[in-house]
């Protein structure tokens, strides 16, 4: 009986999804030789080095997006969670409590940190049971944006995500004052949790692949190039600060004022193009790092993507877009500098009509390029799946089947990322930041459909790394895999 075969294969696909993320499984090429880690070795600060102390606590929440009440997770009682802000070369102490009811970690997305504090279950420590705490304590190296989520299922889409900032203490900055905004996919509470998502996409079978199965597949048309398909989950709601465009986040400042928009996309499994009405955004930085600035109307945006911008504040009210690519809807903040009406929730921003940069338009600043040097080993990274069955993979298999990537201190590493797919895949590597062919430095790249790009880093910091797809029911069923020093 068919059901009854597809059904079995289904819950093969789970157990697998399970494994996966438990780490329990260890291939015999790995040179990880256990699955359960004592406590992270202590630290204490170095001569001269501040120390961030935070605690931070994961528990049920109701939020309310604007108007719109909702049940959920988060880390204290918004989403986005509080903001942690530090020195590059500072020691962040930040002591974490589980009051979720369920396993979970807390990982510092972009910081080259040590491997111990990374947050990966099964490959840096253990998950953290409902209940428990932990300890994270990290040397926080770079300037940047980056953000912070946990590691475990698809959490990162309950409201689970947090602004990390790491300024540098000799940027003569160049600007007034700064926004921080905080681009997301909205499901949790509304009647599915991301889990029901997750269980919906993966009931798609293989007999269904023209009709997506039986997932919701309302209000999503597929994207136009570059991108081709970029996300598979329609939302009910897309959130500028976790809030909803009918009751948007009020940015307020002066006309004339210089401002730096530091860009996260949290979102799970949408790509957005990001204007604000009546201005162009310089665009400064990229995943932390220093790009020759370059103006433009709009941006792409991967999920696990920053992008900081500088702008010049007009007079008046403005509406600040994030739409989802390929999806209906948008998400909205708006600016006000002086007198004016707030745009309709849906206005369309012809901003988004022309142009829209993407990271291969940009140049790295001078100062962040890697000395150049041939690489001293290339690694292939095969990204393979399809909707239905919805099953992702890396070089041929689920995480937990495939065998990590082992690469040795020192080394110049390429990594050649090949998609074989027909969507685009956000690439985020744990612990490093790596080179596209033009220089520019990231640590998460989208890589388009059908296509191939590789990216060099340098291999200066050891451990076992995630290596993935930061759509995250896209690596949850599967595009994950280590990346793992050799020792
Ligand atoms: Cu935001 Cu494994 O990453
Ligand atoms: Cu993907």
């Amino acid at each position: 009986m068919p059901e009854l075969s597809r059904r079995g294969l289904l819950l093969g696909g789970l157990a697998i999804a399970a494994t996966g993320a438990l780490g329990a499984c260890t291939s015999p090429s790995s040179n990880r030789v256990t699955s359960t880690f004592g406590p992270p070795t202590r630290l204490s600060a170095a001569p001269g080095q501040s120390v961030v102390e935070r605690t931070l606590v994961a528990k049920p929440a109701t939020l309310d997006l604007g108007g719109t009440a909702v049940e959920t997770w988060a880390f204290g009682d918004t989403a986005p969670g509080p903001l942690i802000r530090a020195n590059a070369g500072d020691l962040l102490r930040i002591r974490f409590e589980n009051q979720l009811p369920a396993d979970t970690t807390v990982h510092w997305h972009g910081i080259a940190l040590r491997n111990e504090a990374d947050g990966v279950p099964g490959l840096t420590q253990n998950p953290i049971t409902s209940g428990d705490s932990f300890l994270y304590e990290f040397t926080a190296p770079d300037p940047g944006t980056y953000f912070y989520h946990p590691h475990v299922g698809v959490q990162l889409d309950r409201g689970l995500y947090a602004p990390l900032i790491i300024d540098d203490p000799r940027e003569t900055g160049g600007y007034d004052s700064e926004w921080v905004l905080v681009l997301d996919d909205w499901v949790d509470g509304t009647g599915r949790t991301p889990d029901d998502v997750l269980a919906e996409l993966s009931a798609a079978d293989g007999e269904d692949s023209g009709g997506m199965g039986g997932m919701d597949m309302g209000g999503k048309s597929m994207g136009d190039p570059p991108f081709g398909d970029a996300g598979d989950v329609a939302y009910p709601h897309y959130l500028i600060n976790g809030r909803v465009p009918t009751a948007p986040d009020v940015l307020r400042g002066k006309p004339g004022e210089r401002v730096r928009l530091r860009i996260i996309n949290a979102g799970s499994d949408t790509l957005f193009t990001v204007a604000l009405g009546g201005h162009r955004l310089t665009i400064t930085h990229t995943d932390g790092y220093a790009v020759q600035p370059r103006e433009t109307d709009a941006l792409y945006i991967g999920m696990g993507e920053r992008y900081d911008a500088i702008v010049t504040l007009e007079d008046g009210v403005f509406p600040l877009v994030a739409a989802p690519y390929g999806k209906k809807g948008q998400a909205m903040a708006l600016v006000r500098t002086g007198a004016g009406s707030a745009p309709a929730p849906t206005v369309h921003l012809t901003e988004l009509d022309g142009a829209i940069l993407e990271a291969n338009d940009l140049q790295p600043a001078e100062s962040t390029r890697l000395p150049s040097r041939k690489p001293d080993a290339t690694e292939m990274v095969h990204l393979s799946g399809q909707m239905a069955p919805y099953r992702w993979a890396i070089n041929g298999a689920a995480y937990g089947k495939n065998d990590p990537i082992l690469i040795d201190q020192g080394d110049r590493v390429r990594l050649q990322l090949m998609n074989m797919t027909q969507m685009t895949h956000p690439m985020h590597v744990h612990g490093h930041t790596f080179a596209l062919p033009n220089g520019l430095r990231k640590d998460t790249v989208l890589v388009k459909p059908m296509s191939s790009l590789s990216v060099d880093l340098q291999a200066d910091n050891p451990g076992s790394w995630m290596t993935h797809c930061h759509n995250i029911y896209h690596g949850e069923a599967g595009m994950m895999i280590a990346l793992n020093y050799r020792t």
